[in-house]
C-alpha cells in the first residue's frame, strides 16, 4: 500500500450525498486518514453518525467552531488531496467564484493540495450555460473533474448529471497525486491476446483479457504520456484519451506495434501473442461431416515481435517484455525469466505466474521484473494499476 494521505473529503447537498459515504470508506479501505467536511444541507440527506463511523474522525460543519484552532484554515492547510462529492451546481459555482461562507468554502480556499470534484445534478443543470462556464473556469484552475456519468437520475429523468461511482472517484483522486513524469514521451502499450483464425467463424485464442496491458496504458497517460495502444481483443474498455489501434492476429499486432514504435520512447509489450497460427486459413467453415472423427491442424511459427523489436535498439527507446508462465517454483519462475530476457534481449523483463485461475481476468497481479543482465530490478504485488506504475517506474 502507498502511503496514508490525509484525504478531506467534502460533501455538498444533493441526493448523491448518500453515495460519498462511499467515497469515504474507500478511501478509508485504502489505509488513508479520511476528514469529512458537510454542509449543512448535505446532512439532511446523510447522517452525521454513519460519516463518523465511516471516516472514524469527527465530522465537520460549523465555521463558528474551533475557531480558537483557526480550524476554518487548518483542515485545508493540512491536507493532501480535497475532493468534493458530490459537487452540487451550487457548490460549482461557489468554487468558480472562490466564495467561502461555510467550512467547505475556506476548507478549499486554504488548500494547496490537489482537488477534484465530482459533480452530481439533474442534466439540465449540467447543461446549463453557467455550470457550462463554472466547470470550465475549475478545469482552468487544474480542478480534476470526475463525471458525472449519464444514467438513471434520481426521478424518472435519465441522462448525464449521475455521480460517478465511489471507486472511480476514489482512483482519480489517487491519479491525480500521481507525478506527471512522463510528459511529453510517446509509449506505445500491446495489450489482449491474440486470434489466428482457422476459418471464418473459428480461431486459435489465449486468456489474456488485456487488464494489465489497459492499466500500462491508462497509467502511461496520467503520468502525461502520449500513449498508443495496439489492443487484441481486450476485455475491457480501452481507457479514453488515448490512440487504441485495433488488431486481431499476431500479424497484424506486429505492424501496428512495428509503425508504432517508430519516434517511441518505451514499448511494453503486454499483449498474449500467439506463438503459432494455423498454415492454412479455410475459406468455408470446416465441417465435422467432412472432417471425420478427427482433424489435424498444422501449426506454423508466428513471427516474435520483441525479439525483432529489440534486435533493432533505438537510443532512448526502451522495450519491455512479458513472460506469464505457468512455473509453481519461484526460482525455476525466475529462472525462466533470466532464460527469456536472454533471449528476447528486450530492456527489462516483466515475470509473472499464470494458471487456471491465476494472472488472467484477475484485479491483482504479483510480478518480478528483471533487467537484460538476468538482476531482478523490482518486484511488484498489489492492484494492476499498481503493477503498471512500478513498470512505468523503469521509465523515469
Ligand atoms: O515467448 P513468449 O511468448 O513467452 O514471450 C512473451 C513476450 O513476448 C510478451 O512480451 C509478448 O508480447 C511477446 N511476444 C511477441 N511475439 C510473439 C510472441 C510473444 O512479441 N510472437
Amino acid at each position: 500500500m502507498s502511503v496514508p494521505l490525509r484525504v478531506v473529503v467534502g460533501i455538498s447537498g444533493g441526493i448523491a450525498a448518500y453515495k460519498a459515504v462511499g467515497v469515504a470508506r474507500e478511501f478509508v479501505l485504502r489505509g488513508h486518514d479520511v476528514h469529512v467536511v458537510a454542509t449543512e444541507a448535505a446532512l439532511r440527506f446523510v447522517g452525521r453518525p454513519t460519516l463518523e463511523a465511516i471516516s472514524r474522525n469527527p465530522v465537520e460543519t460549523e465555521l463558528f467552531e474551533g475557531v480558537a484552532e483557526v480550524r476554518h484554515v487548518a483542515l485545508g492547510q493540512s491536507a493532501d488531496l480535497v475532493v468534493v462529492a458530490p459537487a452540487t451546481a451550487n457548490t460549482i459555482a461557489k468554487l468558480a467564484a472562490g466564495l467561502s461562507d461555510d467550512l467547505l468554502g475556506t476548507t478549499i480556499l486554504a488548500s494547496t493540495a490537489p482537488l477534484v470534484v465530482a459533480p452530481a445534478m439533474h442534466t439540465e443543470m449540467w447543461q446549463n450555460a453557467a455550470t457550462r462556464d463554472n466547470i470550465a473556469t475549475l478545469r482552468r484552475r487544474g480542478v480534476h473533474v470526475v463525471g458525472p456519468a449519464s444514467g438513471q437520475l434520481t426521478g424518472s429523468d435519465s441522462g448525464p448529471g449521475r455521480m460517478a461511482e465511489p471507486v472511480d472517484i476514489v482512483e482519480a483522486a489517487l491519479a491525480a497525486l500521481r507525478p506527471r513524469d512522463l510528459v511529453g514521451r510517446r509509449v506505445v502499450v500491446s495489450a489482449g491476446g491474440t486470434r489466428e483464425p482457422l476459418d471464418p467463424v473459428r480461431f486459435l485464442g489465449n486468456r489474456s483479457s488485456g487488464r494489465q496491458g489497459v492499466a500500462i496504458a491508462e497509467a502511461a497517460r496520467d503520468r502525461g504520456a502520449h500513449v498508443v495502444l495496439v489492443a487484441a481483443h481486450l476485455e475491457v474498455p480501452p481507457p479514453s484519451g488515448i490512440d487504441v489501434r485495433s488488431v486481431g492476429t499476431a500479424e497484424e499486432l506486429r505492424a501496428a506495434v512495428l509503425t508504432a514504435a517508430e519516434g517511441a520512447d518505451a514499448v511494453v509489450m503486454a499483449a498474449a501473442v500467439a506463438d503459432y497460427r494455423p498454415e492454412n486459413v479455410s475459406d468455408a467453415k470446416i465441417k465435422k461431416e467432412q472432417q471425420g472423427d478427427e482433424l489435424a491442424l498444422r501449426l506454423v511459427r508466428n513471427p516474435d515481435i520483441l525479439a525483432e523489436l529489440s534486435s533493432a535498439p533505438v537510443d532512448g527507446r526502451t522495450v519491455i517484455g512479458f513472460a506469464a508462465e505457468t512455473e509453481t517454483d519461484d526460482e525455476a519462475l525466475l529462472e525462466l525469466g533470466r532464460a527469456k530476457i536472454a533471449r528476447k534481449g528486450c530492456d527489462y523483463l516483466v515475470v509473472n505466474r499464470v494458471g487456471w485461475s491465476e494472472g488472467f481476468a484477475t484485479e491483482g497481479n504479483a510480478v518480478v521484473i528483471v533487467s537484460r543482465g538476468g538482476d531482478i530490478v523490482t518486484r511488484a504485488d498489489g492492484t494492476k494499476r499498481e503493477v503498471a506504475d512500478a513498470i512505468l517506474d523503469l521509465l523515469g
